[in-house]
């Protein structure tokens, strides 16, 4: 009860999580015909159908001019900005954007993240803001950003996998925070915003950054089984398994995986880091079913996203960050099917509480 779980609380066209098979639909296609396969770009074409042209090549140019626009907003990075964590500032340069159900606030949502976070990063390596540029592709300009560099296709096709990969997933808490902001018709900027602040927690976006710390501690694969067996006798939770849905191998997993393996290390990959993932992965999910024996506890996203988000240079306390820039699309789309179904979210709770005299 307390978590909803297994509550239907709305029906969605967007996508469908098969957690007893590990399965991921987004839009009618299976995730494998769009990791790897599809932008970022024809992935919003699929989410917000009703809202951009079906033409990548105009949803590539009107996402290009969102990033001109929020870097607008980036000019005005100041020092205390610059202080906070990097989901923090996001978060913050997000609150100045403007609210409403337009196409325009919807745009500059959904291309902001992408901006914001690489400006973020810069600014705390006391490094100027790099400025978009409308010839790139999303996931381009997005590490152009970071780097300042013009980027390879192995490390643009990364990003854009990682992108699309976590652009939607049902009712996740983010999700659902958005929709429930929504139906109120307080607008995209707060549906978005509201979304952000329920991904920082480490028990959902928050967890990637947490999953480097554990391979950092670990260090050699020789110490996965004692390091892992000591976290879990003392009832802490092992970063990047587990899932409310998946009662199998998150699906995400193997396709963040398989993008990691592409990069290779031309890309960015470190083969030793790859090496000591798996390992720790094997010994983790061992130990998982030694303790848990009577719940499936699987590889969730979060893991490979990590490796993947560390060989293309993002920060670990940038993670979320990253992950808020592939998520704000499904966020959108969301939301604009909330408010098309005109309900405002509002369930029932039952009082254990003192009685009234
Ligand atoms: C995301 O919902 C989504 O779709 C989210 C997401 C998305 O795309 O939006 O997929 C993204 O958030 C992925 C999850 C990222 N978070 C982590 O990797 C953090 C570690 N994972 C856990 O905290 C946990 O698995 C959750 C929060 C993800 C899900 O937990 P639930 O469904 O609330 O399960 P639970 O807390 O009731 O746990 C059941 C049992 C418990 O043991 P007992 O108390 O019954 O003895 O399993 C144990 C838990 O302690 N358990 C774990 C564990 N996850 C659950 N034990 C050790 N390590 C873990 N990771």
């Amino acid at each position: 009860m307390s978590g909803l779980d297994d509550v239907i609380a709305a029906e969605t066209r967007l996508s469908e999580v098969d957690g007893l098979n590990g399965r991921l639909v987004i839009c009618g296609h299976n995730l494998d015909a769009l990791a790897g396969q599809k932008s970022f770009e024809a992935m919003l074409t699929l989410l917000l159908p009703d809202l951009l042209s079906t033409s990548e090549k105009a949803v590539r140019a009107e996402l290009a001019q969102a990033r001109l626009q929020a870097f607008r907003a980036v000019a005005r990075l100041d020092r205390d900005l610059v202080s906070l964590s990097v989901t923090e500032g996001l978060r913050a340069l997000m609150a100045r954007l403007p609210d409403g159900e337009d196409k325009s606030v919807a745009m500059l949502q959904v291309a902001a993240p992408a901006v914001f976070v690489p400006a973020l990063i810069r600014a705390k390596a006391g490094q100027e803001p790099v400025p978009p540029d409308a010839g790139r592709g999303h996931a381009a300009d997005m590490l152009a950003m970071l780097t300042g560099d013009q980027p390879s296709e192995e490390r643009i096709n990364a990003l854009d996998t990682y992108l699309v990969t976590v652009s939607d997933h049902g009712l996740n808490a983010s999700t659902f925070t958005a929709r429930v902001v929504a139906s109120t018709r307080a607008g995209y900027a707060s549906a978005v915003l509201a979304a952000l602040g329920a991904l920082k927690g480490p028990l959902h976006g928050g967890a990637p950054g947490p999953v480097l710390d554990m391979l950092d501690a670990v260090a050699t694969p020789d110490n996965a089984t004692a390091w892992l067996a000591g976290e879990i006798s003392c009832g802490e939770r092992l970063m990047g398994f587990g899932h409310r849905i998946y009662r199998a191998r998150d699906p995400r997993a193997d396709a963040l995986k398989a993008a990691l393996n592409r990069l290779g290390a031309a890309g960015g990959m470190d083969a030793g880091r790859l090496a000591l993932a798996e390992a720790v992965e094997r010994e983790a999910l061992a130990a998982l079913r030694a303790a848990k024996p009577d719940r499936v506890l699987e590889t969730n996203v979060e893991f490979f996203t990590a490796l993947l988000l560390e060989a293309l240079g993002f920060p670990r306390d940038a993670f979320t960050g990253v992950f808020a820039a592939g998520r704000v699309g499904g966020w959108i789309a969301h939301a604009r099917e909330q408010i098309e179904t005109g309900r405002l979210i509002r369930p029932q709770s039952r009082y254990v509480g003192p009685k009234a005299a």
